[in-house]
C-alpha cells in the first residue's frame, strides 16, 4: 500500500512526488513511457527554458485568472532558481527573463530523478494505467503491472500536444469519471496556418524573420517578439504567443516594424531629396518582405512617384496588416494545451478536487496555460509543489 500514487512522470508529477517523498510519504510515480521527463528533455531546443524571472499570474490564461496565484506565490521562480543553483546547474537569461540551462535540459531531468530517488520515491516506467476506482480505503489504479492502491491519487499526465511523445487524454478521462468538469481544449503556443490564397503571398517569404508586434482583433494584448514566415504560414515567438489568445475566425494584427513609422520615414526621405530611390529599397525591411508589402499595398516605383494616399496605404500594409488564419498546426507541434480541467472543481492551495478528497490534479492538465518563455514549467513546478505539501 502506498500513501500516494502519481500518474505521469513529467515536470509536475516528478516535482510533486519529490515533495511528498521528502515529507515522508510512500509515493510511486507511474508512467506509460519508457523514459521520464521527455518534454523537459526536448524543451527549449534541448536547453529547457525552465522558468522566467517575470512570472506573474496575469501571464497565464485560464477561465479563472485568479486560480494560479496561490501556487505561483507559494513556490516561485526564485525557489526553483535556488534549487537549480543548489544542484550546480549553470544557467543564463536569454531574453525577456527566460532562463535556460547553459548545458543540457537533461541536467534538469537528472536532478529530478536523483531527488526523487534520494527522497525514497519510486518510479515505475512502462506501466500503463487503466481504470481507477475509489473505495473506503482510497483509490485503486488498475495497470498492466497489477493494481496500485493509495488514499491519494495525483493526475499529472500533461496536455495533448505531441502524442508521439506519450501525450494522451487519460488524465482528462479519469478526472471526468470522478465528476470534474473539463473546459474545451485547444492547441496553444502553436504556429498559425493559412488558406492557399493567403499562402501565395506568405510562402515566397519562408525563412524571413522580423521583430514584430502581433495582436488579435478585439483584444488589447500584443506581443513584441520575433515573427517567422514559413511554408505553412506564420510562426516565431510573437505568433506562438498570440495563438493562445486567437479564436477561429478572428483576424490577427501584425505590425512588421513595431515602434517605428516606416511610411513617415520614407516620406521624410523624399523630402530630403531622395525621391529617386526605389520605394522597396527605401523601406528598412528585408528586401523580399519590402516587395511583398508593396505588392499588398498596390504600390511600386520611386519615392517621388508616391501620393499622400499611397503613403497611407504603405503605413497600413507595414504597421496594421490584418489577416485571418485558417487554423493552427494543431497538436502535432503545439507546445501546450489551453483549457482542460476546470479550476472551479479544484482547491487552488492543494490542487485537490473539491468534491473528491484525495484526488489532485496538477500541471498542464489544469486549465492554466502560461505564456511562452518558461511560464509553463513554472506552473508545473508550482502546482506540483502545492499538491506535494498536501499529500
Ligand atoms: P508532461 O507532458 O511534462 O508530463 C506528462 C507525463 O505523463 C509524461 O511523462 C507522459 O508520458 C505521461 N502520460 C501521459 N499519458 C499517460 C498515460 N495514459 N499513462 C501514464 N502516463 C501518461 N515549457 C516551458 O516552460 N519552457 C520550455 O522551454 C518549453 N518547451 C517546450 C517544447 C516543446 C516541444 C513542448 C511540446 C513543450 C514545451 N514546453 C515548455 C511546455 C512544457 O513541456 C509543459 O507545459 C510541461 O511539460 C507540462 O508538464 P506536465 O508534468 O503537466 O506534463
Amino acid at each position: 500500500m502506498w500513501d500516494a500514487i502519481v500518474i505521469g512522470a513529467g515536470a509536475a508529477g516528478l516535482f510533486c512526488a519529490i515533495e511528498a517523498a521528502r515529507r515522508g510519504r510512500r509515493v510511486v510515480v507511474l508512467d506509460h513511457s519508457r523514459a521520464a521527463g521527455e518534454k523537459i528533455r526536448i524543451s527549449g531546443g534541448g536547453r529547457c527554458n525552465f522558468t522566467n524571472l517575470h512570472i506573474q499570474p496575469d501571464r497565464f490564461l485560464s477561465d479563472n485568472p485568479r486560480f494560479a496565484r496561490s501556487a505561483l506565490s507559494r513556490y516561485t521562480q526564485h525557489d526553483f532558481i535556488a534549487r537549480i543553483n543548489a544542484a550546480g546547474i549553470a544557467w543564463h537569461e536569454k531574453t525577456l527573463g527566460q532562463l535556460f540551462c547553459d548545458g543540457s535540459a537533461r541536467q534538469i531531468v537528472d536532478m529530478l530523478l536523483r531527488d526523487l530517488h534520494q527522497a525514497g520515491g519510486e518510479l515505475r516506467l512502462g506501466v500503463s494505467p487503466g481504470a481507477v476506482t475509489r473505495g473506503a480505503d482510497g483509490f485503486t489504479v488498475e495497470t498492466d503491472a497489477g493494481p496500485f492502491r493509495a488514499p491519494a491519487l495525483v493526475l499529472a499526465t500533461g496536455g495533448k500536444s505531441i502524442p508521439k511523445m506519450g501525450a494522451s487524454d487519460y488524465g482528462y478521462r479519469v478526472a471526468e469519471s470522478f465528476g470534474l468538469r473539463i473546459l474545451p481544449t485547444r492547441p496553444a503556443l502553436v504556429p498559425l496556418v493559412f488558406t492557399d490564397a493567403q499562402l501565395d503571398a506568405i510562402r515566397p517569404l519562408a525563412g524571413v524573420s522580423v521583430q514584430a508586434r502581433v495582436g488579435v482583433e478585439g483584444a488589447k494584448i500584443t506581443f513584441d517578439e520575433g515573427l517567422l514566415f514559413t511554408h505553412r504560414g506564420l510562426s516565431g515567438p510573437s505568433i506562438l504567443q498570440i495563438s493562445s489568445y486567437w479564436e477561429p475566425g478572428q483576424a490577427i494584427r501584425v505590425d512588421l516594424a513595431a515602434g517605428r513609422d516606416l511610411a513617415s520615414e520614407a516620406e521624410a526621405g523624399r523630402a530630403r531629396g531622395m525621391g529617386g530611390r526605389d520605394l522597396a529599397n527605401a523601406l528598412d525591411l528585408p528586401q523580399m518582405l519590402a516587395r511583398a508589402v508593396l505588392a499588398r499595398a498596390g504600390l511600386s516605383g520611386r519615392l517621388a512617384d508616391q501620393t499622400r494616399a499611397g503613403f497611407g496605404a504603405l503605413h497600413r500594409a507595414v504597421h496594421d496588416w490584418h489577416l485571418v488564419p485558417a487554423g493552427t498546426e494543431g497538436w502535432r507541434t503545439a507546445e501546450v494545451t489551453a483549457g482542460g480541467i476546470d479550476t472551479r472543481d479544484l482547491d487552488a492551495r492543494t490542487m485537490q478536487a473539491r468534491d473528491v478528497p484525495g484526488l489532485h490534479v496538477i500541471g498542464e492538465l489544469v486549465d492554466v496555460t502560461g505564456w511562452l518563455g518558461g511560464y509553463n514549467f513554472q506552473w508545473a513546478w508550482s502546482s506540483g509543489w502545492a499538491a506535494g505539501q498536501a499529500l
